[in-house]
């Protein structure tokens, strides 16, 4: 292993110091550690930080989170071996439409993004979601976006291990925040339980490699999340920034121990805009290369999208049509991953002839 990835970035910032200032103010820190001991009130108080935080910038820190360093760090281990394969190897697990597999680089245009000339990126992804037993009907079924997981031969069973370990740690932690989300949207601390009993919520495990310095090259250019929320621990080296409502864009700031959260355009249209997708990007470097992990939580497919009655009223009406969730993802596929899109059609056409 070579020693980028020990060296997680560690440019941080004493919550308690004078820096701290500009970061609560921009974005605000949420601790969860009175909350997930079951301490009277907790809840309510990390609900209005989250509506807050959630209304005004879109992105928010959680600390004393509960999530096991260990497990991050093997995950991030993991994920370098994954990305070590020779091309030859990750090309068998190549992403398809169900948003699964190997993104190669230099492929990956967004659809959505908010930079106006986008090159291609770099950047490699690996995507996965949940993994279902063999005897589950959607296993390699027809189910679109659920099952069709791809895993090289190539990597060790203890790294394939990792980074499940990891998903399900942080589809746990995801889903301690929609209590306090329900409750800040007005809504009993259960009103999104139902939605999430069985997420689809995918990983995206992403290598940046260091790059010539080029006009218009991001490592992902600017967007904003399909997620319900996004949880992002720390990267190996800084590149995230954040659109402000001012128009900046503002370097992450980060905080020891921390996990950066972010809203996504599910929970958006969710709360009729109550709640802001705040758009975001990741700068090429043309001196370190870059690992990040991050998991995006996705309700159930068959999860209608409805906005809640505390949401609209008279004087703000609806703006969204229901929809499952199913189809507002497809919609997202087929803006911004076309390239994996057409393969498949491609595919399929083939095997049909
Ligand atoms: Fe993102």
């Amino acid at each position: 292993m070579n020693n980028t990835l020990r060296r997680r970035h560690v440019a941080s910032i004493s919550v308690d110091g004078q820096q701290s200032q500009a970061i609560t103010e921009d974005i605000p820190i949420v601790d969860l550690g009175a909350y997930l001991a079951g301490s009277p009130g907790a809840l309510v108080d990390v609900a209005q930080k989250i509506r807050k935080a959630c209304t005004e910038i879109g992105f928010f820190y959680i600390v004393n989170h509960g999530a096991n360093p260990q497990t991050v760090s093997r995950a991030f281990s993991a994920m370098e071996s994954f990305f070590m394969l020779p091309a030859s190897e990750k090309s068998k697990v190549r992403m398809n439409e169900h948003q699964a597999g190997w993104q190669a680089p230099n492929v990956a245009i967004h659809g959505d993004s908010f930079d106006k000339v986008v090159k291609p990126q770099a950047t490699e992804a690996f995507k996965f979601g949940p993994e279902l037993d063999p005897s589950d009907p959607d296993h390699r079924g027809k189910r679109r976006f659920r099952g069709h997981n791809q895993w090289p031969e190539a990597l060790a069973a203890q790294d394939k291990q990792a980074l499940l370990h990891y998903y399900a740690e942080f589809d746990k932690l995801a889903k301690c925040l929609l209590a306090p989300v329900a409750m800040a949207l007005g809504q009993p601390q259960d009103h999104f339980d139902e939605a999430f009993g069985r997420s689809d919520s995918v990983m995206r495990c992403a290598y940046y490699p260091v790059v010539k310095p080029e006009e218009n090259q991001y490592g992902l250019p600017g967007h904003t999340d399909l997620s319900f929320l996004t949880l992002i621990p720390p990267a190996t080296a800084p590149g995230l920034q954040i659109l402000t409502a001012a128009g900046t864009w503002i370097e992450q700031p980060v905080v020891e121990g921390g996990i950066l959260v972010n809203t996504g355009d599910t929970l958006r249209t969710w709360s009729n805009d109550q709640f802001i997708a705040t758009p975001h990007r990741v700068l090429a470097s043309t001196l370190e290369e870059r690992y990040s992990a991050i998991f995006f939580l996705y309700p159930n497919l068959d999860a209608v999208i409805s906005c809640p009655p505390t949401c609209y009223g008279a004087d703000l009406p609806k703006k969204y049509e229901d929809q499952t969730f199913a189809d507002f993802y497809a919609g997202y596929a087929s803006r911004n991953f076309g390239y994996a899109e057409k393969k498949a059609a491609a595919a399929a056409e083939g095997a049909a002839s």
